[in-house]
């Protein structure tokens, strides 16, 4: 299954693409992450993209269709993936459909402006392997370890308020207007689903929401 999560910054796709890479075993293919590891590499693209990333704006579109094209060619794709944080403007939303890639679902992860504000001063990311925590809605098992390498947690350079409220201007801008591009795509293509999911609530709540809801189509 090809599934794409929509959603503003912080309303939980990198929480919820966890649980659901493992529930259909596809990989998660988080362009974030795979930017900030670029970063932590000091690749060209790295270089290119740390600034970039630190003021909130969005990389630059050519940059991350060549990320993505040769990563949905790997193996592990082979039964589907699942994007996280791509496409996040109409470019390359149009880019992917012209490469005929098809995508069976979009999961909107619905959240309000104010409540992603609050929740972003309280993320908590294992760099190495993104994974996500939250100081109170979803602590490590110790404080400020991962729970798989008990290596340190670390609070990302764009979380700070100013960023966090600067990345959701831009998301209403430039990733917003996805929302009715696919409700469109599926309007008129019925392989296509377009899932709706109310983001405010309990992690796991939010999780078996998905989860149901993808077993429909399975
Ligand atoms: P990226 O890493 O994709 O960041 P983002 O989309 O801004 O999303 P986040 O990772 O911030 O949030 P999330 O929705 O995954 O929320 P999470 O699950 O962590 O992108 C970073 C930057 O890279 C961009 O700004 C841009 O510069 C660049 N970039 C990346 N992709 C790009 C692209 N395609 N094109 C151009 N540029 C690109 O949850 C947030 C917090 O809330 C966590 O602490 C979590 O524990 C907590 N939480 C989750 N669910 C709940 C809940 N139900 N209740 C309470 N707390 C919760």
């Amino acid at each position: 299954m090809k599934i794409i999560l929509l959603g503003a910054p912080g309303a939980g796709k990198g929480t919820q693409a966890q649980f659901i890479s493992e529930h259909l075993n596809i990989p998660q293919i988080s362009t974030g992450d795979m930017l900030r590891a670029a970063v932590a590499n000091k690749s060209d693209l790295g270089l290119k993209a740390k600034d970039i990333m630190e003021k909130g704006e969005l990389v630059p579109d050519d940059l991350i269709l060549d990320l993505v094209k040769d990563r949905i060619t790997e193996n592990d794709c082979c039964n589907g993936f699942l994007f996280d944080g791509f496409p996040r403007t109409l470019d390359q939303a149009t880019a992917l459909k012209n490469r005929g890639v098809e995508i069976d679902c979009v999961i909107e992860i619905m959240v309000d402006d104010d409540e992603i504000v609050k929740r972003m001063s309280g993320r908590r990311v294992h760099s190495a392997s993104g994974r996500t925590y939250h100081i109170t809605h979803n602590p490590p098992k110790q404080e400020g370890l991962d729970d798989e390498t008990s290596e340190a947690l670390i609070q990302r350079p764009d979380d700070n308020e100013e960023t966090v409220k600067k990345r959701l201007t831009i998301y209403h801008e430039q990733t917003y207007p996805l929302v009715e591009f696919y409700k469109n795509l599926s309007t008129n293509n019925k392989s296509c689903s377009y899932i709706e999911i109310n983001g405010i609530g309990g992690i796991d709540d939010i999780q078996s929401q998905i989860t149901a809801n993808i077993e429909k189509l399975t």
